[in-house]
C-alpha cells in the first residue's frame, strides 16, 4: 500500500511507451506557481528522469523517497521561480513552492496527476543553505527508520543524471539562455560525461558552461491522481499522504 502509487505509475509509464521510443510518457507538464508579481500561473512539458537515486528501477533503491527528479538550467525562468519560492519554505511547511505534475497517456487512456512541493538544486543554493539537502531527504527516511547512505550526495545524484543525459543534451546546457534575443544558429557540439584534458578549448569551455548550469528540480509528491477512462464510466483513485504522519492513503472518487 506504502509504494502502490509509485508501482502504478511505473508500470502507466512502461505500458504507453514503445519499442520505436517514439513515446514519452514520463515527458510530462509541470504547473508551477510565478513569481511574486507575475499575472500568470506558468506550464511546460518535462522529462522526468524518476525517482531520486533510481530513476525508475524503485526496487533496487536504497533510498526509498517520494522524490521525482528532472533538469533544468540555472537560467531558466523555473529555476529562479521555484528558487524564489522556496526561500521562503520549508519541507514541512510554510508552502510557498507548490506544483503539480499531469500526463494524458494515450495508449492505456488514463491520465496521471501528481502534485506537492517542489525544490532545486544546484551546489550553489545548498551552499547558501538555500536548498533542504537535510530536511527534505530525513522527512522522508525517518518514516522508515533509515539514515542517508554515507555515499550519496546531492552532487552525486546531479552527476548520476548528468550522466544519464545524451551528448546532445548535456550540450545544450551551453546554449543562449532561452528567452534572450535570438542571435542566429548555435553549433551542435555532443558534450562527454567528464573532460580528459585532450578535448579543444571550444568543447573544454562549452563543458565547463553546461556542467554550472546543470541544475536539479526535485517534486516532493504528497499527491497523486490517477483517472482511468477505459473501461466507461471511467475510474479516478487519489492517493494523499499525510504531512503529520507521513503515511499514504487511498480513496477513490466519482470518475
Ligand atoms: C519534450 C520536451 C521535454 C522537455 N524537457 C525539459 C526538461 O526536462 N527540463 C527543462 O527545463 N525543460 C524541458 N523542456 C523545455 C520546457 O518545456 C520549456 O520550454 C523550457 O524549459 C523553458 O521553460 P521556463 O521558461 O518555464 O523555464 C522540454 C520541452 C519538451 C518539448
Amino acid at each position: 500500500m506504502e509504494n502502490d502509487w509509485k508501482t502504478k505509475l511505473i508500470k502507466l509509464l512502461k505500458e504507453n511507451s514503445d519499442s520505436s521510443g517514439l513515446l514519452h510518457p514520463e515527458y510530462m507538464q509541470l504547473a508551477t506557481l510565478p513569481s511574486e508579481g507575475d499575472k500568470y500561473p506558468r506550464n511546460r512539458t518535462v522529462a522526468i528522469r524518476g525517482f531520486l537515486n533510481s530513476g525508475w528501477e524503485i526496487d533496487k533503491n536504497d533510498l526509498d523517497t517520494d522524490l521525482l527528479v528532472f533538469s533544468t538550467d540555472v537560467e531558466s525562468q523555473k529555476a529562479k521561480d521555484i528558487s524564489l519560492r522556496q526561500a521562503k519554505s520549508t519541507p514541512t511547511g510554510p508552502m510557498h513552492n507548490t506544483f503539480e505534475l499531469c500526463s494524458w497517456l494515450p495508449k492505456t487512456m488514463q491520465q496521471v496527476r501528481l502534485w506537492g512541493q517542489i525544490w532545486f538544486y544546484t551546489p550553489d543554493l545548498a551552499e547558501k543553505n538555500e536548498f533542504p539537502r537535510e530536511d527534505l531527504l530525513t522527512s522522508h527516511l525517518s518514516r522508515h527508520k533509515k539514515r542517508i547512505p554515507q555515499e550519496w550526495s546531492w552532487e552525486e545524484e546531479r552527476r548520476r543524471i548528468w550522466e544519464h543525459h545524451s551528448p546532445t543534451m548535456r550540450s545544450s546546457f551551453a546554449n543562449p539562455v532561452t528567452y534572450s534575443n535570438y542571435q542566429g544558429e548555435v553549433p551542435v557540439v555532443p558534450l562527454p560525461v567528464t573532460l580528459t584534458g585532450k578535448e579543444d578549448a571550444m568543447v573544454a569551455n562549452r563543458w565547463e558552461t553546461a556542467w554550472k548550469r546543470f541544475g536539479l528540480v526535485i517534486c516532493d509528491v504528497q499527491g497523486v491522481e490517477f483517472l482511468d477512462l477505459n473501461p466507461p464510466p471511467g475510474k479516478r483513485v487519489i492517493y494523499e499522504k499525510s504531512l503529520e504522519s507521513g503515511e499514504w492513503s487511498q480513496e477513490r472518487v466519482s470518475a
